[in-house]
Protein backbone atom coordinates (compact mmCIF):
# COMPACT_ATOMS: atom_id res chain seq x y z
CA UNK A 1 0.00 0.00 0.00
CA UNK A 2 1.15 3.53 -0.62
CA UNK A 3 2.52 5.40 2.35
CA UNK A 4 2.98 8.56 0.91
CA UNK A 5 0.43 10.66 -0.79
CA UNK A 6 0.08 9.09 -4.22
CA UNK A 7 1.60 12.58 -6.99
CA UNK A 8 -1.28 14.17 -8.62
CA UNK A 9 0.78 13.50 -11.73
CA UNK A 10 3.53 11.48 -13.24
CA UNK A 11 6.08 13.76 -10.82
CA UNK A 12 4.95 16.73 -8.48
CA UNK A 13 7.34 19.14 -9.79
CA UNK A 14 7.24 19.22 -13.35
CA UNK A 15 4.79 22.18 -13.94
CA UNK A 16 4.61 23.67 -17.27
CA UNK A 17 2.94 27.08 -17.66
CA UNK A 18 1.08 26.92 -21.04
CA UNK A 19 -0.47 30.32 -20.68
CA UNK A 20 2.12 32.26 -21.66
CA UNK A 21 -0.45 33.38 -25.27
CA UNK A 22 -4.02 33.92 -23.20
CA UNK A 23 -3.45 35.82 -19.67
CA UNK A 24 -6.54 35.64 -17.63
CA UNK A 25 -7.34 39.06 -18.71
CA UNK A 26 -7.98 37.70 -21.85
CA UNK A 27 -12.03 37.65 -23.28
CA UNK A 28 -11.91 33.91 -24.05
CA UNK A 29 -10.95 33.15 -20.06
CA UNK A 30 -13.69 35.13 -19.00
CA UNK A 31 -16.88 32.59 -19.53
CA UNK A 32 -14.57 30.03 -17.69
CA UNK A 33 -14.05 32.04 -15.03
CA UNK A 34 -17.59 33.35 -14.48
CA UNK A 35 -18.67 29.25 -14.54
CA UNK A 36 -15.65 28.34 -12.16
CA UNK A 37 -17.33 30.50 -9.36
CA UNK A 38 -20.65 29.25 -9.80
CA UNK A 39 -19.22 25.25 -10.02
CA UNK A 40 -17.19 26.03 -7.11
CA UNK A 41 -19.33 27.92 -5.25
CA UNK A 42 -18.13 31.71 -5.22
CA UNK A 43 -21.35 33.30 -7.02
CA UNK A 44 -24.98 32.55 -7.75
CA UNK A 45 -27.32 34.44 -9.54
CA UNK A 46 -29.87 35.77 -7.15
CA UNK A 47 -33.14 33.88 -7.38
CA UNK A 48 -32.06 31.68 -9.16
CA UNK A 49 -35.13 29.66 -8.78
CA UNK A 50 -37.46 32.20 -9.76
CA UNK A 51 -35.32 32.91 -12.61
CA UNK A 52 -32.98 35.12 -11.35
CA UNK A 53 -33.37 38.63 -10.59
CA UNK A 54 -31.99 41.88 -12.59
CA UNK A 55 -28.28 41.56 -12.24
CA UNK A 56 -28.27 40.38 -8.75
CA UNK A 57 -25.81 37.76 -7.27
CA UNK A 58 -25.72 36.26 -4.07
CA UNK A 59 -22.03 35.30 -2.67
CA UNK A 60 -21.93 30.95 -2.22
CA UNK A 61 -20.07 29.58 0.84
CA UNK A 62 -16.62 30.04 -0.51
CA UNK A 63 -16.95 33.92 -2.72
CA UNK A 64 -18.16 34.88 0.81
CA UNK A 65 -15.11 33.65 2.33
CA UNK A 66 -13.03 35.65 -0.63
CA UNK A 67 -15.07 38.87 -0.17
CA UNK A 68 -14.86 38.70 3.32
CA UNK A 69 -11.14 38.39 2.83
CA UNK A 70 -10.81 41.73 0.89
CA UNK A 71 -12.55 43.72 3.11
CA UNK A 72 -11.00 42.75 6.06
CA UNK A 73 -7.59 43.28 4.41
CA UNK A 74 -8.49 46.33 3.37
CA UNK A 75 -9.98 47.32 6.98
CA UNK A 76 -6.21 46.10 7.84
CA UNK A 77 -4.86 48.55 5.90
CA UNK A 78 -6.85 51.47 6.62
CA UNK A 79 -7.56 51.25 9.68
CA UNK A 80 -6.51 48.74 11.85
CA UNK A 81 -2.90 49.19 11.28
CA UNK A 82 -2.83 53.46 10.86
CA UNK A 83 -3.28 55.50 14.09
CA UNK A 84 -4.88 58.21 12.21
CA UNK A 85 -7.94 56.69 10.61
CA UNK A 86 -10.96 55.30 12.43
CA UNK A 87 -13.93 53.13 11.52
CA UNK A 88 -17.51 53.79 11.38
CA UNK A 89 -20.93 51.94 10.28
CA UNK A 90 -23.45 54.40 9.17
CA UNK A 91 -27.38 53.19 8.04
CA UNK A 92 -28.44 52.64 4.72
CA UNK A 93 -31.61 54.36 5.22
CA UNK A 94 -30.72 58.15 4.89
CA UNK A 95 -33.48 60.75 4.62
CA UNK A 96 -34.12 63.30 1.73
CA UNK A 97 -31.73 66.06 2.93
CA UNK A 98 -28.54 63.86 3.01
CA UNK A 99 -29.23 63.99 -0.54
CA UNK A 100 -30.14 67.23 -1.32
CA UNK A 101 -27.04 69.03 0.81
CA UNK A 102 -25.00 66.21 -1.30
CA UNK A 103 -26.04 67.24 -4.25
CA UNK A 104 -27.26 63.63 -5.09
CA UNK A 105 -31.17 64.57 -5.87
CA UNK A 106 -30.20 67.19 -8.37
CA UNK A 107 -27.22 65.21 -9.91
CA UNK A 108 -26.39 61.45 -9.36
CA UNK A 109 -28.46 61.00 -12.95
CA UNK A 110 -26.88 59.21 -16.08
CA UNK A 111 -28.11 60.91 -19.46
CA UNK A 112 -30.58 57.58 -20.77
CA UNK A 113 -32.40 57.01 -23.83
CA UNK A 114 -35.17 54.92 -25.16
CA UNK A 115 -34.63 53.09 -28.38
CA UNK A 116 -38.21 53.84 -30.36
CA UNK A 117 -37.81 50.77 -32.47
CA UNK A 118 -36.85 48.09 -29.66
CA UNK A 119 -38.21 49.90 -26.46
CA UNK A 120 -35.05 48.89 -25.22
CA UNK A 121 -33.37 51.53 -23.02
CA UNK A 122 -29.50 53.33 -22.66
CA UNK A 123 -26.93 54.58 -20.79
CA UNK A 124 -26.09 57.30 -23.94
CA UNK A 125 -22.72 57.65 -22.20
CA UNK A 126 -21.66 54.52 -22.08
CA UNK A 127 -23.06 53.80 -25.78
CA UNK A 128 -20.40 53.10 -28.56
CA UNK A 129 -22.18 55.28 -31.18
CA UNK A 130 -24.32 57.66 -29.72
CA UNK A 131 -26.87 57.01 -32.83
CA UNK A 132 -27.31 53.34 -33.06
CA UNK A 133 -28.89 50.80 -30.93
CA UNK A 134 -27.03 48.17 -29.66
CA UNK A 135 -30.07 46.04 -28.80
CA UNK A 136 -32.13 45.89 -32.53
CA UNK A 137 -28.86 48.68 -34.61
CA UNK A 138 -31.74 50.68 -35.43
CA UNK A 139 -30.17 54.04 -35.94
CA UNK A 140 -31.30 57.13 -35.41
CA UNK A 141 -34.11 55.48 -33.08
CA UNK A 142 -33.55 57.13 -29.59
CA UNK A 143 -35.39 59.46 -27.71
CA UNK A 144 -34.38 62.88 -26.79
CA UNK A 145 -31.98 62.11 -23.37
CA UNK A 146 -33.54 62.83 -20.10
CA UNK A 147 -31.37 62.67 -16.74
CA UNK A 148 -32.27 59.18 -14.87
CA UNK A 149 -31.56 59.69 -10.48
CA UNK A 150 -29.81 56.51 -9.76
CA UNK A 151 -30.99 56.74 -6.23
CA UNK A 152 -33.56 53.70 -5.10
CA UNK A 153 -36.21 55.41 -2.58
CA UNK A 154 -38.64 53.85 -0.60
CA UNK A 155 -40.98 54.59 2.24
CA UNK A 156 -39.56 54.23 6.47
CA UNK A 157 -42.91 53.36 8.29
CA UNK A 158 -46.49 52.32 7.48
CA UNK A 159 -47.28 55.30 6.01
CA UNK A 160 -45.90 56.01 2.31
CA UNK A 161 -46.21 60.01 2.13
CA UNK A 162 -43.86 62.52 2.00
CA UNK A 163 -42.60 62.83 5.27
CA UNK A 164 -41.31 59.53 5.36
CA UNK A 165 -39.20 59.47 2.00
CA UNK A 166 -35.88 57.45 1.76
CA UNK A 167 -32.79 56.92 0.11
CA UNK A 168 -30.96 53.58 0.12
CA UNK A 169 -27.46 55.30 0.24
CA UNK A 170 -25.90 55.10 -3.14
CA UNK A 171 -22.41 55.59 -1.27
CA UNK A 172 -21.05 55.19 1.87
CA UNK A 173 -19.27 58.80 2.10
CA UNK A 174 -22.42 60.59 3.29
CA UNK A 175 -22.72 58.86 6.62
CA UNK A 176 -19.00 60.12 7.39
CA UNK A 177 -19.98 63.60 6.71
CA UNK A 178 -22.87 63.46 8.73
CA UNK A 179 -21.06 62.20 11.72
CA UNK A 180 -18.31 64.37 11.59
CA UNK A 181 -19.27 66.30 15.05
CA UNK A 182 -20.20 62.64 16.34
CA UNK A 183 -16.50 61.77 15.71
CA UNK A 184 -14.39 64.80 16.76
CA UNK A 185 -16.66 65.37 20.37
CA UNK A 186 -16.17 61.61 21.00
CA UNK A 187 -12.92 60.47 20.01
CA UNK A 188 -9.23 62.02 20.05
CA UNK A 189 -8.62 62.50 15.95
CA UNK A 190 -7.44 66.03 14.38
CA UNK A 191 -6.91 66.79 11.03
CA UNK A 192 -5.16 65.12 9.27
CA UNK A 193 -7.28 62.16 10.34
CA UNK A 194 -9.62 59.46 8.30
CA UNK A 195 -13.21 57.86 9.16
CA UNK A 196 -13.06 54.32 6.49
CA UNK A 197 -16.20 52.64 5.87
CA UNK A 198 -17.17 49.30 4.13
CA UNK A 199 -21.08 48.34 4.07
CA UNK A 200 -23.67 48.32 0.81
CA UNK A 201 -24.26 50.97 -1.72
CA UNK A 202 -27.60 50.54 -3.92
CA UNK A 203 -27.88 52.34 -7.33
CA UNK A 204 -30.22 52.05 -10.23
CA UNK A 205 -27.74 51.61 -12.92
CA UNK A 206 -29.39 51.27 -16.74
CA UNK A 207 -27.27 48.99 -17.67
CA UNK A 208 -25.63 46.77 -15.15
CA UNK A 209 -23.81 43.76 -16.55
CA UNK A 210 -20.16 42.04 -16.88
CA UNK A 211 -20.74 39.91 -13.91
CA UNK A 212 -20.49 41.44 -10.77
CA UNK A 213 -18.76 44.73 -12.22
CA UNK A 214 -21.56 46.48 -12.27
CA UNK A 215 -24.70 45.92 -10.31
CA UNK A 216 -27.43 47.52 -8.35
CA UNK A 217 -26.41 46.69 -5.00
CA UNK A 218 -22.92 46.39 -4.20
CA UNK A 219 -20.06 46.58 -1.71
CA UNK A 220 -18.21 49.80 -1.46
CA UNK A 221 -14.71 50.30 0.85
CA UNK A 222 -14.69 54.19 1.25
CA UNK A 223 -12.38 56.30 3.63
CA UNK A 224 -12.59 60.00 4.00
CA UNK A 225 -9.54 61.95 4.75
CA UNK A 226 -9.88 65.42 6.54
CA UNK A 227 -6.77 67.46 6.22
CA UNK A 228 -6.01 71.09 6.67
CA UNK A 229 -6.74 72.55 3.43
CA UNK A 230 -3.64 73.70 2.03
CA UNK A 231 -2.49 69.91 2.64
CA UNK A 232 -4.78 68.74 0.66
CA UNK A 233 -2.91 68.47 -2.98
CA UNK A 234 -0.05 66.86 -0.55
CA UNK A 235 -2.51 63.73 0.77
CA UNK A 236 -3.82 63.16 -2.54
CA UNK A 237 -0.32 62.28 -4.27
CA UNK A 238 -0.04 60.12 -0.89
CA UNK A 239 -3.16 58.64 -1.34
CA UNK A 240 -2.97 57.90 -4.70
CA UNK A 241 0.45 55.92 -4.28
CA UNK A 242 -0.87 54.10 -0.98
CA UNK A 243 -3.60 52.70 -2.61
CA UNK A 244 -2.34 51.62 -5.68
CA UNK A 245 0.40 50.00 -3.68
CA UNK A 246 -2.24 47.89 -2.02
CA UNK A 247 -3.45 46.30 -5.00
CA UNK A 248 -0.37 45.36 -6.34
CA UNK A 249 1.05 43.93 -2.39
CA UNK A 250 -1.95 41.22 -2.69
CA UNK A 251 -1.10 39.89 -6.10
CA UNK A 252 -2.05 42.37 -8.54
CA UNK A 253 -0.06 42.52 -11.62
CA UNK A 254 1.68 45.34 -12.10
CA UNK A 255 0.93 45.42 -16.49
CA UNK A 256 -2.49 44.86 -15.34
CA UNK A 257 -2.96 47.88 -13.18
CA UNK A 258 -2.63 51.82 -13.67
CA UNK A 259 -3.65 55.33 -12.22
CA UNK A 260 -5.49 57.57 -14.54
CA UNK A 261 -5.92 60.48 -13.73
CA UNK A 262 -9.58 61.89 -14.47
CA UNK A 263 -10.20 64.78 -17.47
CA UNK A 264 -12.17 67.81 -16.40
CA UNK A 265 -15.39 67.09 -18.00
CA UNK A 266 -15.19 63.14 -16.20
CA UNK A 267 -15.04 64.93 -12.70
CA UNK A 268 -18.01 64.64 -10.48
CA UNK A 269 -19.81 67.56 -9.13
CA UNK A 270 -17.92 67.43 -5.64
CA UNK A 271 -14.53 67.34 -7.04
CA UNK A 272 -11.77 69.24 -8.59
CA UNK A 273 -9.18 66.23 -8.98
CA UNK A 274 -10.02 62.66 -9.15
CA UNK A 275 -7.66 59.25 -10.33
CA UNK A 276 -9.24 55.83 -10.94
CA UNK A 277 -7.29 52.44 -9.84
CA UNK A 278 -7.98 50.56 -13.18
CA UNK A 279 -7.57 46.94 -13.93
CA UNK A 280 -7.43 45.36 -17.23
CA UNK A 281 -10.34 43.76 -17.67
CA UNK A 282 -11.52 40.94 -20.43
CA UNK A 283 -13.46 44.59 -21.82
CA UNK A 284 -10.27 46.61 -21.54
CA UNK A 285 -9.21 49.38 -18.80
CA UNK A 286 -11.84 49.96 -16.02
CA UNK A 287 -12.27 51.59 -12.54
CA UNK A 288 -11.76 49.60 -9.34
CA UNK A 289 -11.38 52.72 -7.19
CA UNK A 290 -11.36 56.46 -7.53
CA UNK A 291 -9.45 58.71 -5.55
CA UNK A 292 -11.29 62.26 -5.15
CA UNK A 293 -10.12 65.55 -3.77
CA UNK A 294 -13.39 66.19 -2.37
CA UNK A 295 -12.09 70.02 -1.36
CA UNK A 296 -14.33 71.27 1.33
CA UNK A 297 -17.91 70.81 -0.72
CA UNK A 298 -19.65 68.22 1.72
CA UNK A 299 -18.78 69.78 5.00
CA UNK A 300 -19.53 73.11 3.47
CA UNK A 301 -22.68 71.71 2.22
CA UNK A 302 -24.34 69.65 5.00
CA UNK A 303 -23.05 72.61 7.42
CA UNK A 304 -25.61 74.71 5.30
CA UNK A 305 -28.63 72.25 4.82
CA UNK A 306 -28.48 71.38 8.45
CA UNK A 307 -27.60 74.34 10.45
CA UNK A 308 -24.83 72.10 12.22
CA UNK A 309 -21.39 73.73 12.05
CA UNK A 310 -18.52 71.45 10.54
CA UNK A 311 -15.62 72.88 10.89
CA UNK A 312 -12.46 72.40 13.24
CA UNK A 313 -10.88 74.59 15.33
CA UNK A 314 -7.10 74.43 15.89
CA UNK A 315 -6.66 75.47 19.57
CA UNK A 316 -2.61 75.84 19.11
CA UNK A 317 -2.70 77.80 16.21
CA UNK A 318 -5.88 79.19 17.58
CA UNK A 319 -7.88 79.39 13.61
CA UNK A 320 -11.10 77.59 12.87
CA UNK A 321 -10.91 76.40 9.60
CA UNK A 322 -13.51 73.59 7.34
CA UNK A 323 -11.57 70.36 6.84
CA UNK A 324 -10.64 69.19 3.19
CA UNK A 325 -11.08 65.43 1.99
CA UNK A 326 -9.58 63.36 0.00
CA UNK A 327 -11.46 60.19 -0.78
CA UNK A 328 -10.30 56.98 -1.57
CA UNK A 329 -13.52 55.05 -2.84
CA UNK A 330 -13.72 51.84 -3.72
CA UNK A 331 -15.85 48.96 -4.73
CA UNK A 332 -15.62 45.78 -2.54
CA UNK A 333 -17.46 43.52 -4.87
CA UNK A 334 -15.79 44.92 -7.91
CA UNK A 335 -12.35 44.43 -6.84
CA UNK A 336 -12.68 41.06 -5.17
CA UNK A 337 -14.18 39.60 -8.83
CA UNK A 338 -10.89 41.51 -10.16
CA UNK A 339 -8.30 39.47 -7.77
CA UNK A 340 -10.30 36.66 -8.61
CA UNK A 341 -9.38 37.21 -12.59
CA UNK A 342 -5.90 38.00 -12.18
CA UNK A 343 -5.45 35.12 -9.91
CA UNK A 344 -7.09 32.67 -12.33
CA UNK A 345 -4.32 30.34 -14.17
CA UNK A 346 -4.48 27.69 -16.20
CA UNK A 347 -1.39 25.38 -17.23
CA UNK A 348 -0.26 22.14 -18.47
CA UNK A 349 1.09 19.59 -16.41
CA UNK A 350 2.09 16.49 -18.14
CA UNK A 351 -0.45 16.33 -20.66
CA UNK A 352 -3.14 17.13 -18.36
CA UNK A 353 -4.98 20.77 -17.82
CA UNK A 354 -4.48 21.92 -13.98
CA UNK A 355 -6.43 25.07 -13.23
CA UNK A 356 -5.11 26.97 -10.49
CA UNK A 357 -6.01 30.42 -8.59
CA UNK A 358 -2.70 31.88 -7.45
CA UNK A 359 -4.47 34.43 -4.90
CA UNK A 360 -2.60 35.85 -2.36
CA UNK A 361 -2.91 33.39 1.02
CA UNK A 362 -3.97 36.45 2.41
CA UNK A 363 -7.44 36.63 0.00
CA UNK A 364 -7.60 33.05 -0.44
CA UNK A 365 -11.14 31.60 0.88
CA UNK A 366 -9.33 28.79 2.58
CA UNK A 367 -5.87 28.66 3.93
CA UNK A 368 -5.57 25.45 4.23
CA UNK A 369 -7.00 21.51 3.34
CA UNK A 370 -6.63 18.72 5.31
CA UNK A 371 -6.56 15.36 3.63
CA UNK A 372 -6.34 12.08 4.71
CA UNK A 373 -5.13 9.44 2.32
CA UNK A 374 -7.82 6.99 3.59
CA UNK A 375 -11.16 7.51 5.66
CA UNK A 376 -9.84 4.79 7.52
CA UNK A 377 -8.71 4.27 11.39
CA UNK A 378 -6.71 5.71 12.43
CA UNK A 379 -6.04 8.15 9.13
CA UNK A 380 -9.16 9.98 9.68
CA UNK A 381 -8.98 10.42 13.41
CA UNK A 382 -5.79 12.15 12.91
CA UNK A 383 -6.39 14.20 10.16
CA UNK A 384 -9.61 15.27 11.74
CA UNK A 385 -7.72 16.57 14.88
CA UNK A 386 -5.40 18.71 12.51
CA UNK A 387 -8.24 20.51 10.94
CA UNK A 388 -10.13 21.13 14.24
CA UNK A 389 -6.87 22.58 15.47
CA UNK A 390 -6.34 24.57 12.08
CA UNK A 391 -9.68 26.18 12.27
CA UNK A 392 -8.87 27.65 15.23
CA UNK A 393 -6.52 30.29 13.47
CA UNK A 394 -7.99 29.51 9.70
CA UNK A 395 -10.51 28.83 7.50
CA UNK A 396 -9.46 25.18 6.79
CA UNK A 397 -11.42 22.77 4.31
CA UNK A 398 -11.21 18.71 5.22
CA UNK A 399 -11.81 16.46 2.38
CA UNK A 400 -11.71 12.76 2.54
CA UNK A 401 -13.73 11.28 -0.74
CA UNK A 402 -11.84 10.44 -4.21
CA UNK A 403 -8.37 10.00 -5.29
CA UNK A 404 -5.77 12.34 -4.17
CA UNK A 405 -5.20 14.01 -7.54
CA UNK A 406 -8.84 14.78 -7.77
CA UNK A 407 -8.96 16.52 -4.50
CA UNK A 408 -5.60 18.67 -5.09
CA UNK A 409 -7.28 19.52 -8.25
CA UNK A 410 -10.48 20.99 -6.51
CA UNK A 411 -8.24 23.22 -4.16
CA UNK A 412 -6.31 24.57 -6.71
CA UNK A 413 -9.58 25.60 -8.22
CA UNK A 414 -10.67 27.30 -4.83
CA UNK A 415 -6.91 28.91 -4.47
CA UNK A 416 -6.26 27.17 -1.15
CA UNK A 417 -2.41 27.71 -0.56
CA UNK A 418 -1.93 24.90 1.33
CA UNK A 419 -2.79 21.00 1.49
CA UNK A 420 -1.78 18.84 4.40
CA UNK A 421 -2.31 15.13 4.19
CA UNK A 422 -2.22 12.24 6.53
CA UNK A 423 -1.14 9.53 5.20
CA UNK A 424 -0.19 5.70 6.30
CA UNK A 425 3.38 6.91 7.56
CA UNK A 426 1.99 9.52 9.72
CA UNK A 427 1.23 7.27 12.56
CA UNK A 428 4.75 5.76 12.82
CA UNK A 429 6.89 8.84 11.65
CA UNK A 430 4.73 11.64 12.91
CA UNK A 431 5.06 14.01 9.96
CA UNK A 432 2.49 14.79 7.45
CA UNK A 433 2.85 15.94 4.13
CA UNK A 434 2.53 19.84 2.63
CA UNK A 435 1.84 20.60 -0.61
CA UNK A 436 2.36 24.14 -2.09
CA UNK A 437 -0.44 25.07 -4.04
CA UNK A 438 1.50 27.18 -6.75
CA UNK A 439 5.07 25.03 -7.35
CA UNK A 440 2.79 21.65 -6.45
CA UNK A 441 6.09 21.27 -4.26
CA UNK A 442 6.04 19.08 -1.12
CA UNK A 443 7.19 18.85 1.98
CA UNK A 444 7.13 16.72 5.07
CA UNK A 445 7.24 18.09 8.49
CA UNK A 446 6.14 16.75 12.23
CA UNK A 447 2.27 16.60 12.73
CA UNK A 448 2.64 18.48 15.92
CA UNK A 449 4.36 21.73 13.61
CA UNK A 450 2.00 22.17 10.71
CA UNK A 451 0.59 25.39 12.16
CA UNK A 452 4.03 26.94 12.98
CA UNK A 453 5.26 25.62 9.89
CA UNK A 454 1.71 27.70 8.44
CA UNK A 455 1.79 30.66 10.33
CA UNK A 456 4.18 32.71 8.61
CA UNK A 457 3.18 31.81 5.34
CA UNK A 458 -0.20 32.85 5.65
CA UNK A 459 0.44 36.03 7.29
N1 LIG B 1 -18.05 58.28 -2.69
C1 LIG B 1 -17.53 58.29 -4.02
C2 LIG B 1 -18.02 57.21 -4.85
O1 LIG B 1 -18.97 56.51 -4.50
P1 LIG B 1 -17.73 56.08 -7.17
O2 LIG B 1 -16.58 56.16 -8.12
O3 LIG B 1 -19.09 56.39 -7.69
O4 LIG B 1 -17.34 57.06 -5.99
C3 LIG B 1 -16.61 54.16 -5.83
O5 LIG B 1 -17.75 54.66 -6.49
C4 LIG B 1 -16.39 52.72 -6.23
O6 LIG B 1 -17.56 51.94 -5.96
C5 LIG B 1 -16.13 52.51 -7.73
O7 LIG B 1 -14.78 52.73 -8.04
C6 LIG B 1 -16.52 51.06 -7.90
O8 LIG B 1 -15.46 50.20 -7.53
C7 LIG B 1 -17.65 50.89 -6.91
N2 LIG B 1 -18.94 50.96 -7.62
C8 LIG B 1 -19.61 52.07 -7.99
N3 LIG B 1 -20.76 51.74 -8.64
C9 LIG B 1 -20.79 50.38 -8.68
C10 LIG B 1 -21.72 49.42 -9.21
N4 LIG B 1 -22.85 49.81 -9.80
N5 LIG B 1 -21.43 48.11 -9.08
C11 LIG B 1 -20.30 47.70 -8.45
N6 LIG B 1 -19.39 48.56 -7.92
C12 LIG B 1 -19.64 49.88 -8.04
Amino acid sequence: MSDTPSPEFASSNDATPSNDATPSNDPGRFDQIVNLTKRRGFVYPSAEIYGGFRSTWDYGPVGVLLLRNVKDAWWRAMVQQRDDVVGLDASILTPPAVWEASGHLTNFTDPLVDCKKCGQRWRLDKLEDPDKCPGCKATGSFTEPRNFNLMFSTHAGPVADEGALAYLRPETAQGMFTNFKNIINTTRVRPPFGVAQVGKSFRNEITPGNFVFRTREFEQMEMEYFVPPEDAEKYYEYWKAERERWYLELGMPRESLRLREHEADELSHYSSATADVEYLFPWGWDELEGIANRGDFDLKAHTERSGERLDWFDQAEGVRYVPHVIEPAAGATRTAFAFLLAAYDVEEVRGEERVVLRLHPRLAPYKVAVLPLSKKSPLQETARALAAELRDEWSCEYDENQAIGRRYRRQDELGTPYCVTVDFETSEDGAVTIRDRDSMEQVRIPLEGVADWLRPRLK
